[in-house]
Order: C-alpha cells, then sequence, then structure tokens
C-alpha cells in the first residue's frame, strides 16, 4: 500500500504524513529530507555558492551520497542521517532552506532520489510525502492527497515551530523563502509541483492537526 501526499513547502504536509503512518502502522519517509540532506552536502563540499549549483562536481560525486532514516528513541521520530551521520538539525535550518530548491530542481538529483523512493516503497508499506510523488515517483500510488494552505498560514506555523525549537526566527524572510520556493518548485522543467488529477485537496488552513488526520483517514477506509 502506497499513500502519497504531495503539497507546497511548510502547509503541514509531514506533520499529517507522519501522524497517519503511526495510525496506519505504516512507514513514513520524508523525501524533502533526501533532498535538504544533498543540499547540506553541496553546502559542505562548497557545490555551492550564492545558490548556484556546481553541477558537474556534484554530479561526480553524487554517489559518495548516501541517505538514511533512523528512529530517535527520545523524539520517537525518524531522524535523517548523511553518511552515517544525523543531519537532522542541520537540514532544517534557514541556510538549506535558502538553497534546497535550487539543489531539488537538477535533473541527475531527482532521478538518484526518486529510485530510492521507489525502493522504498517496494518493499513495505509507506506513507510518503513530497512534491512529486503522486505525479511521479508513484503515479499509481493507491491513495493520494495535495495538501495546502494559505503561505501566511504556512509562514506562522514555520515561524512557531522554529520559535520553539531555536527561540528566533523571521516571520518576514520565512515568508520569503515560502513564496520563493513555491515559485521555484511549481516552474522548474522537472517534475514542477502540481496536484496530480487523481489527488484529493486538503486545503488545511482552517483545520486542526487532529482534524486533518480523521478527515484523510475518512478517505481511505
Ligand atoms: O518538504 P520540504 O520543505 O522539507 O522539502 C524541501 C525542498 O525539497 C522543497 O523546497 C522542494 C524539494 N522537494 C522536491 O523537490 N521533491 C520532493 N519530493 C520533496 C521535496
Amino acid at each position: 500500500m502506497i499513500i502519497a501526499i504531495d503539497g507546497h513547502s511548510s502547509c503541514g504536509k509531514s506533520t499529517i504524513a507522519k501522524a497517519l503512518a503511526k495510525r496506519l502502522g505504516y512507514t513514513y519517509v520524508d523525501t524533502g529530507a533526501m533532498y535538504r540532506a544533498v543540499t547540506f552536502f553541496c553546502q559542505q563540499n562548497n557545490l555551492i555558492q550564492n545558490g548556484v549549483v556546481d553541477e558537474n562536481a556534484l554530479k561526480q560525486r553524487i554517489d559518495e551520497i548516501n541517505i538514511s532514516f533512523a528512529l530517535n528513541s527520545n523524539t520517537q521520530q525518524q531522524d535523517t542521517y548523511l553518511n552515517g551521520i544525523n543531519v537532522e538539525k542541520q537540514i532544517r535550518s534557514m541556510e538549506v532552506a535558502h538553497d534546497v530548491s535550487n539543489v531539488s530542481k537538477i535533473g541527475f538529483v531527482r532521478k538518484a532520489m526518486v529510485e530510492k523512493q521507489q525502493k522504498y516503497g517496494e518493499s513495505a508499506n509507506v506513507v510518503m510525502d513530497g512534491r512529486d510523488i503522486g505525479t511521479v515517483v508513484f503515479p499509481h500510488a493507491d491513495y493520494k492527497f495535495f495538501v495546502t494552505a494559505s503561505p501566511e498560514v504556512r509562514a506562522q506555523r514555520r515561524y512557531d515551530e522554529l520559535m520553539a525549537k531555536e527561540g528566533h526566527a523571521n516571520y518576514n524572510e520565512i515568508l520569503e523563502n515560502l513564496k520563493q520556493r513555491d515559485f521555484i518548485d511549481t516552474t522548474r522543467a522537472e517534475s514542477p509541483l502540481r496536484q496530480a488529477d487523481d489527488a484529493i485537496l486538503v486545503d488545511t488552513s482552517n483545520m486542526t492537526r487532529e482534524g486533518q488526520l480523521e478527515w484523510i483517514l475518512s478517505k481511505i477506509q
């Protein structure tokens, strides 16, 4: 069983996907974390300067990038590992958020990630969230949801999250970054973000987390 959850940045997709996976006993796969980990790798290895990726150099090193997930026993959430090192905190930073759309629009990066994602779906029941899960990774997914909310609602949620985690955040910077990422994600040539024809739309602007989960469950049971 494959449940695909796509949608805009910071619209609550991953919260819904995690809760759904937990409720159903499925494996949750955060594909955004994979693109974020590749971005962090680029930043650490000077493969990106002012938002411009050295694509030739990255292409030569793409096989060096090994991404995995493991359960964090404190948070009961999956943490992301890059070449065996826990990078969960680093990949959620604003620095990574700034560059991730420029990395994830590269065709060979997407190809490598999509292959890994398809492998996850071969061996387990999965809830996978991202941008192209219902359109490219699993066009025949059993259920597809497309999640969205207004940019202001999304920015406020991200602001609250960063404030709780790090004690500082800038609402305007977050809103601009979201709009910028929406633009790049929806207009890129490779697998642009779009609602699959057979995906069910979920607008979370006025829904509580519990409400979202129950609503989605009602569609799949
Ligand atoms: O879901 P997220 O915000 O963590 O995703 C980070 C970035 O990765 C987002 O700006 C677009 C990109 N992404 C993608 O292109 N395809 C996916 N399947 C998942 C994420």
